[in-house]
């Protein structure tokens, strides 16, 4: 289909975040992990996208893909440490029907992630953001992570990269994909660790106007923010939920979510799908 034919487009994707595997050595009181398995949380996600009519043309993950550093955070963990979870992350991904593209969360590593994932990267810390289009559709995938810190941003030389795609781009209806949130979500503990630059971000968005919608993970939640012609979303994790309510950090175990979406011409509409973690096999 040529990059006009975005109007004859009938397709759906998936988007699925904060998957959050870990392979590693618990710190003694660490809670993580005591309360929900993240892979198995993961491998149901998957078993449930397998099964969807009609498949999905392809999955976004969101970040957070893996956080053996939840496990200790008083260690400082090298890429050696993070190597086993990005393997684990590899196995469960493969009964996974539909290709797959993979954005860096803070909790991520990137030079493990370049080595296990065996990508094309120039240089081991090298940022990883890309684009690619599918039925006259584009779609974006920033790398906002930055080593150290729960915030995101994006560095100069991605932003004049994402300018330059989406003016190549201009006629193609876009969707975003990032890591951080741009706008707050209302819980505040989240939003203080957002996105640092998203009004840069956000003006080179508004500067092509075929940018349609952001899809973001990091807060463990679903939400929907509008702003004059621009949306937020934010889709709940894969395993870990944080409360919608409580202004003080509180998670809970599941219930494990993916965002659909719904492709059709130039039109785009999404539900999140939570499924039932007591009941692995009943969608
Ligand atoms: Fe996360």
């Amino acid at each position: 289909m040529t990059a006009l034919g975005a109007e004859h487009a009938d397709f759906s994707f998936v988007h699925f975040t904060d998957t959050h595997l870990m392979v590693g050595e618990r710190a003694k009181g660490s809670r993580v992990m005591s309360q929900l398995d993240t892979a198995k949380a993961l491998e149901q996600v998957i078993r449930a996208i397998n099964i969807l009519e009609p498949q999905p043309a392809f999955a976004v993950l969101g970040g957070d893909l893996v956080s053996p550093d939840l496990l200790d955070q008083n260690k400082v963990w090298t890429a050696d440490d993070y190597e086993p979870s990005y393997r684990l992350l590899k196995q469960v991904l493969v009964p996974l029907t539909c290709p797959a593209y993979m954005l860096m969360g803070n909790h991520d590593h990137r030079d493990a992630f370049h080595r296990v994932m065996q990508t094309d990267a120039s240089l081991p810390e090298a940022a990883h953001y890309y684009s690619f289009d599918h039925q006259g559709h584009h779609f974006i995938a920033l790398d906002s992570l930055v080593p150290g810190e729960h915030s995101g941003c994006i560095e100069i030389a991605q932003l004049d990269w994402l300018q330059a795609d989406l003016a190549q781009h201009a006629e193609q209806p876009t969707v975003v994909f990032v890591h951080h949130h741009l706008w707050p979500i209302g819980v505040r503990w989240m939003d203080v660790q957002g996105l640092k630059n998203a009004d840069e971000l956000e003006a080179v968005l508004r500067s092509h106007s075929q940018v349609r919608w952001m899809i973001c993970g990091h807060v463990h939640q679903d939400q929907h923010v509008e702003r004059d012609g621009l949306t937020q979303l934010t889709t709940s994790a894969t395993c870990f939920q944080i409360s919608k309510v409580s202004q003080t950090p509180k998670l809970f175990p599941g219930p494990p979510s993916f965002r659909l979406v719904h492709v059709k011409g130039t039109s785009l509409s999404t539900r999140v799908i939570h499924l039932h973690y007591d009941k692995p096999d009943d969608f």
